[in-house]
């Protein structure tokens, strides 16, 4: 049984679609109705490309420098540029990303089950610490881990190297959760029991290390941790 259940944050607890979704429903935001789930895809993709490439290249930077780079792609793209208050909105929009429904419950009943939880992220500090108080989680969470203290990108095992330098635990003992495949591929070969969150019922990862679950929500992680 898994002592510690560790959480990627974007994507797995937090919806980072929608910050576009949110703003699309707001008066006089035609253009981007329009557009908005290709803005949020290409914004998605950029941001972490930029995350690998920089780890590549030796230039790290702080998530949300690379959050501004792959929106401000993203908006010309998809023909938005000229629009500074939409892009001001959108970046506010993500430090308050709505949590994926079951989060609350499934986090509380770990924790009733006397698990340590915490949440191992490419985020910035303060960008997680945002997320996690306006969806009301913290209470749940031992620790949120930020790779801003090694200054590098998952999948870089020094990354997950936090997990046992914070909690101590064999690797073995740790449930690694995320909802990408390319996290789920880095934190499979570092040792971790893994679960990939397939919500979009995406095609595998053709990588290295599979992962040892698969769900489609994060309903019944408590089942197996
Ligand atoms: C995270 C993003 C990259 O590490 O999903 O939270």
């Amino acid at each position: 049984m898994a002592q510690v259940c560790v959480f990627d944050a974007y994507g797995t607890l937090f919806d980072v679609a929608s910050a576009a979704r949110v703003a699309a429903e707001e008066p006089g935001r035609d253009a981007l109705k329009a557009v908005w789930p290709q803005l949020a895809e290409h914004w998605r993709l950029k941001q972490l490309q930029y995350t690998w490439l920089r780890t590549i290249t030796g230039n790290y930077t702080p998530f949300w420098n690379v959050t501004k780079d792959g929106l401000d792609w993203a908006m010309e793209k998809v023909g938005l540029t000229d629009d500074p208050e939409l892009r001001e909105r959108l970046l506010a929009l993500y430090w308050e990303l709505a949590a994926y429904r079951e989060v609350p419950l499934m986090l509380a009943q770990l924790k009733a089950a006397g698990k340590t939880c915490a949440i191992l992220s490419n985020g910035s500090k303060d960008m997680l610490d945002g997320a996690v108080d306006s969806a009301g989680i913290g209470p749940f969470l031992d620790a949120v881990l930020s790779v801003e203290d090694v200054a590098i990108f998952k999948p870089s095992s020094t990354v997950y190297d936090m997990v046992g330098a914070r909690f101590g635990y064999d690797t073995s003992d740790v449930l690694f959760v995320s909802s990408n495949g390319w996290d789920i591929a880095g934190a499979s070969g570092y040792g971790f029991e893994t679960v990939w969150v397939n919500r979009a019922g995406d095609p595998i990862d053709r990588l290295p290390h599979g992962p040892a679950h698969t769900l489609t929500d994060l309903t019944t992680i408590p089942e197996l941790a």
